[in-house]
């Protein structure tokens, strides 16, 4: 069984090439070859679910669709009518939601309201939780995640997480951030090198650790030591990179960078980051989705959510009513 850590690898599996040096948007990012498989047929995603009580969508796709275009509206990955109980307790309740590529989703809602259950959801992380019982569907792109043949160490590897805390391991930190592709079975030295100066580039660390590479990880800032875990994401070509709150143990400057580089990586990488923070919501994501008691109450972009909500919980929430 995988542990409880980050990209927990066992089984050797095929390592895509490095990506070319590819510019888009003034940055550089993977291929698309990185992104296998079929986008959704765009009208499944287009009905996606009736409008349900009060107005809030149930099958949520983003309202304004008008307004986005045919690439904004793909959905990478896809949850439909999803629940999740621990034990007796429900703590997510048919949540239905659309996640779009190259774009910063953020996840929002007072503490308790099912957030991080829902985005460990993702990549299968409460899996080892006893007594958790599922219903409803997850699909990344084709690949049902929830199906028992869904290889999970794969799946981790395709869809990466980042924690609140800065959880390096205990190594220097080019160790730490060619660790995945060590699991993966990749030995070459001067691949594991270039790799690691591209993830390192792709986080924004390189420049401040590419001295000192060989130097423990756990001598760095926690913003360094975040960035340093967001490298070791990036090394294995993540298609979804999760983030749990992930500045909350930083200092105000430190956020700032983690939030910068989340603004640049959205070009190329689909990210889904859990935050109680609102402005940090409002400065990083495209779209907001907002949960109450496991609920999905609103989902939109984050431009109306937060200045033209159509659901009351939600305006009294971003307003700091509650919560
Ligand atoms: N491992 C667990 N076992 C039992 N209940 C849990 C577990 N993890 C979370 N919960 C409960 O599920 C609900 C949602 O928790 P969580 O997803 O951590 O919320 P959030 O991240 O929004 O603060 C809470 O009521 C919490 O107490
Ligand atoms: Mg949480």
């Amino acid at each position: 069984m995988p542990g409880n850590e980050v990209i927990p690898m066992e089984a050797p599996v095929v390592i895509p090439p490095i990506p070319e040096a590819e510019e888009r948007n003034g940055e550089l990012g993977p291929p698309d070859e990185a992104h296998r498989g079929k986008p959704f047929p765009r009208d499944e995603v287009r009905t996606a679910g009736p409008v349900a009580k009060g107005g809030i969508r149930n099958g949520v796709r983003p309202p304004t669709e008008e307004r986005l275009d045919d690439a904004a509206i793909e959905a990478i990955l896809r949850v439909r009518e999803f629940s999740l109980f621990y034990g007796q307790t429900q703590a997510l309740k048919k949540v239905s939601l659309d996640i779009h590529p190259r774009a910063v989703t953020a996840i929002i809602g007072p503490s308790g309201c099912g957030k991080s259950t829902l985005l460990r959801s993702f990549n299968r992380m409460n899996d080892l939780i006893p007594g958790i019982r599922t219903e409803g569907e997850i699909t990344l792109r084709d690949l049902n995640l929830r199906a028992a043949t869904t290889d999970v160490v794969d799946l981790r590897r395709r869809i990466g997480m980042v924690f609140q805390r800065p959880n390096p391991f205990p190594k220097s930190i080019f160790d730490n951030v060619v660790f995945g592709l060590r699991m993966l079975g990749l030995r070459n030295r001067a691949e594991l090198e270039a790799r690691a100066e591209e993830s390192l580039r792709r986080a924004a660390l390189w420049e401040e650790v590419k001295d000192s590479l060989g130097r423990s990880a756990l001598a760095l800032s926690g913003g360094q030591q975040q960035r340093l875990c967001i490298a070791r994401c990036l090394a294995v070509q993540p298609e979804i990179i999760l983030m749990d709150e992930p500045t909350s143990a930083l200092d105000p400057a430190a956020t700032a960078r983690i939030e910068e580089l989340l603004i640049r990586l959205k070009a190329n990488y689909t990210i889904v980051i859990v935050t109680h923070n609102m402005q940090q919501a409002a400065r990083v994501s495209s779209f907001s989705a907002f949960l109450l008691n496991g609920e999905l109450i609103e989902y939109d972009e984050t431009i109306r959510i937060f200045t033209n909500p159509r659901v009351q919980a939600t305006e009294d929430y971003i307003t700091g009513r509650f919560g």
